[in-house]
């Protein structure tokens, strides 16, 4: 039996509390979904930056009545010390996922950026302390490896951080390792690779690529690629990030606290591939959509060009095992967004 189905048994027999920040995002809302399903009392924060009140009610009727009782939601901001304190209150384990995620944005305004997630971070950081919390798991990010040429990336050859986005998930990664060191705190930094799959949002000028383009070749827009096509990312479907949050929050492993992990899947796929791959996946469900050649701009200042992930570290120390391959995963978000977008 993996890892993580044995944890699963475990967390189930033995039922904890958990403290999940952003839980009205993409992934946040999956680790609630999780976390619930295993019959684990939940606590969310969030507020609503990003995330919707929906996710949260796709949640709940995915759940069912008698296991949403398990979640309480505060709504409230990172930002506020007291807001973080009061949701630390008798937790286990927090799963740290309040943060603004786009590139982009950081570009635009990085003031606001910094404050969620480098004065937000720290603040979950002290009122986690303060709680005794047994373990505090946290985003962090594959822009840490910036400007490094390097593939695959292996977690301790980072380069220059190329946005501001990217150097808040330094600082985090900083602030993580000072508080273990000057107060014996526990904590895990997982550096995800793209991460993909049902609710991540499509709206908007931040939107990912994966649920942009299946929106527009769902509204049969044009699909935007920036630069050449050729640039590659290690695309992950949420669900392995949930079993990697679950293994990190639990691991009793001392070599493994007090780290950074990749969590992809070690699988390039170029923009040009990915799209090939979304409106085949898209016309074998609807036939009718139009078969459309991409429109190519400019690059995306910020954006690193290749993305690949080394995954031996969080296999080796964390049991890792992802258990789904990109395409498993696209099938799985396509027929997602085809019911939940129009
Ligand atoms: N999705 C990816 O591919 C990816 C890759 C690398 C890292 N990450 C990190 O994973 C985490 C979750 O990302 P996501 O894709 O689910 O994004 P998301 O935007 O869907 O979720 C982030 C959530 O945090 C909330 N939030 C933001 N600022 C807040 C604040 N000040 N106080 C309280 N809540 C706040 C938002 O409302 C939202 O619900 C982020 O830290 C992100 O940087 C994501």
């Amino acid at each position: 039996m993996s890892a993580y189905e044995n944890l699963k048994q475990k967390l189930r027999a033995e039922p904890k509390r958990w403290l999940v920040t952003g839980v009205g995002g993409f992934i946040g809302s999956h680790l609630l979904e999780r976390l619930l399903e295993l019959n684990q009392r939940v606590v969310g924060l969030d507020n609503f930056s990003t995330g919707h009140a929906r996710n949260l009610e796709q949640v709940r009727s995915i759940v069912g009545e008698e296991a949403w009782k398990n979640f309480q939601f505060l709504e409230g901001d990172i930002r506020d010390l007291a807001e973080c304190k009061c949701a630390c209150h008798e937790v286990d384990f927090v799963l740290h996922h309040a943060a603004l995620g786009s590139v982009p944005q950081s570009m635009l305004d990085p003031l606001a950026s910094h404050a969620s997630n480098v004065t937000g971070f720290i603040n979950m950081l002290v009122a986690a302390r303060d709680a005794k919390v047994k373990r505090f798991v946290y985003a962090s990010s594959s822009a840490i490896y910036g400007d490094d040429p390097e593939l695959p990336k292996v977690e301790d050859k980072t380069g220059n951080p190329l946005s501001p986005y990217a150097a808040t998930k330094k600082m985090n990664e900083i602030y993580a390792d000072v508080f273990a060191r000057a107060y014996g705190f526990s904590s895990i930094g997982l550096r995800y690779f793209n991460v993909f799959g049902p609710r991540q949002d499509p709206e908007g000028a931040y939107a990912a690529v994966i649920p942009k383009w299946i929106a527009a070749i769902l509204q049969r827009q044009p699909v935007l690629i920036n630069g050449d096509g050729e640039t590659s990312r290690d695309f992950c479907f949420v669900e392995n990030v949930v079993q990697a949050n679950l293994l990190a929050a639990t691991t009793e492993n001392p070599a493994a606290v007090n780290q950074a992990y990749n969590i992809a899947v070690g699988e390039r796929t170029t923009l040009n591939e990915l799209f090939a791959l979304l409106q085949s996946g898209l016309r074998q469900r609807d036939p009718s959509l139009p078969d459309q050649k991409p429109q190519h701009q400019d690059f995306r200042p910020g954006d690193v060009r290749h993305s690949l992930a080394n995954i031996g570290k969080s296999q080796c120390l964390l049991g890792y095992e992802p258990t789904h391959r990109v395409s498993d995963g696209l099938g799985l978000a396509l027929d997602w967004y085809r019911q939940n977008v129009i």
